[in-house]
């Protein structure tokens, strides 16, 4: 795929997911790329590094980082993540401008994996966790693979608006995901606490150092303010107690949890699974169903993941949430939800499973 099919791709899905001002923006890099403009020039090297790489959200997370920095001087002041207004025709003028005088700058981060921790998302794991049965309601010692900052680690402090205007969590957290649920009512479940909470990732991030909040707040586009708020109240949390989050890979990572007496173990992923090569996959998927078959009454063990999958080979990827439960073997689709996480919808249960990951 050429770059510039590449930016307009990723404008549309900018578009749809909310964020005008990146798929008004992203058009006129397109532009600026086919007229062979700074946008060409600060790409030299990277144009065949396209579509599973994403190279535009790499270009536009590194510019944003030195918005951030206040290191791009005029664009600053269109940018709403630091008080600006975003304006199209001069606003992408002054985007140009700035890799015109500060290619290297910009050019610093192309070769950076762009890394979102997408704290919405922890509606969809405190909410899939309401959906244990009586009997799988013991404490829950909770591991997580592919946690970038482990932001979602964080979950039960948490405050969680369904759309009844009912709260879950804690109501004086700097974090309300308001609106997050909706469809089928969860059943409370008072005593959760999340004990022993590890995460992992091959390339963590350190919420509590300053390059680390900057990389988890370069990746978040500009415009969506509420995106932004969520991820500050997080990062605060995670100063007063850091995230642990492991540098080991997710194949591994699984092999090394052990299942505990009188404790509910769960694995928890969401939007990391496509990102691990056929045969991690097949290696951890081999390590779920090891720790399945361990599993007992006393202590059971439950997969709990949120990906883009599909229902049926035929129909579309939506993002699910799909919960497996052992002893049994249990799996069950519980919802689906917005990329970013809220609003989750939750489904009846209908019997219908899913095929393995
Ligand atoms: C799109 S981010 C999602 C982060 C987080 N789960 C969330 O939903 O906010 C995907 C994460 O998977 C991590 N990752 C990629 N390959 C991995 C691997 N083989 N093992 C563990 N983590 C991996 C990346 O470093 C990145 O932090």
């Amino acid at each position: 795929m050429k770059a510039t099919e590449a930016f307009r791709l990723q404008a549309q899905a900018c578009a749809v997911l909310g964020s005008p001002m990146y798929a008004g923006l992203l058009d006129r890099l397109a532009e600026d790329i086919e007229a062979d403009g700074p946008t060409a020039m600060v790409l030299w090297g990277h144009e065949d590094d396209t579509g599973p790489s994403a190279l535009a959200l790499r270009l536009l997370g590194s510019v944003h980082r030195l918005v951030l920095e206040r290191r791009a001087g005029a664009l600053g002041a269109f940018y709403p993540s630091v008080g600006g207004t975003w304006e199209l025709q001069e606003g992408a003028t002054a985007f140009r401008a700035l890799l015109e005088r500060e290619p290297d700058a910009v050019r610093e981060w192309l070769d950076r994996a762009p890394q979102t921790n997408e704290v919405g998302r922890a509606a969809v794991l405190m909410g899939g966790l309401l959906n244990l049965s009586e009997a799988e309601r013991l404490p829950v010692r909770l591991f997580e693979i592919g946690s970038a900052g482990g932001l979602n680690l964080l979950a039960d402090r948490f405050c969680y608006i369904d759309d009844s205007g009912t709260l879950f969590g804690d109501p004086f957290s700097p974090v309300r995901l308001e609106a997050a649920w909706r469809g089928e009512r969860l059943t409370p479940w008072p005593e959760l606490h999340l004990n022993e909470l590890v995460g992992s990732d091959l390339m963590p991030l350190d919420a509590g150092t300053t390059e680390g909040r900057l990389a988890l707040t370069a990746y978040v586009w500009p415009d969506q303010a509420d995106r932004l708020e969520r991820l500050r109240g997080a990062l605060s949390l995670a100063q007063q107690a850091p995230p642990n989050v492991r540098r080991q890979g997710a194949a591994d990572f699984v092999n090394d949890i052990e299942l505990r007496e009188g404790t509910t173990t769960v694995l928890w992923h969401s939007v990391m699974w496509q990102y691990l090569p056929h045969h991690e996959q097949a290696t951890a998927a081999a390590g779920i169903m090891k720790l399945g078959q361990r599993a007992s009454e006393g202590k059971p063990f439950v997969h709990l993941l949120f990906e883009p999958l599909r229902r049926t080979p035929e129909s579309d990827h939506e993002f699910l949430v799909v919960m497996t439960t052992w002893p049994g073997g249990e799996r069950r689709i519980l919802g689906r939800a917005a990329p970013h996480g809220i609003p989750v919808t939750w489904e009846p249960a209908n019997g219908k499973s899913l095929d393995p990951l």
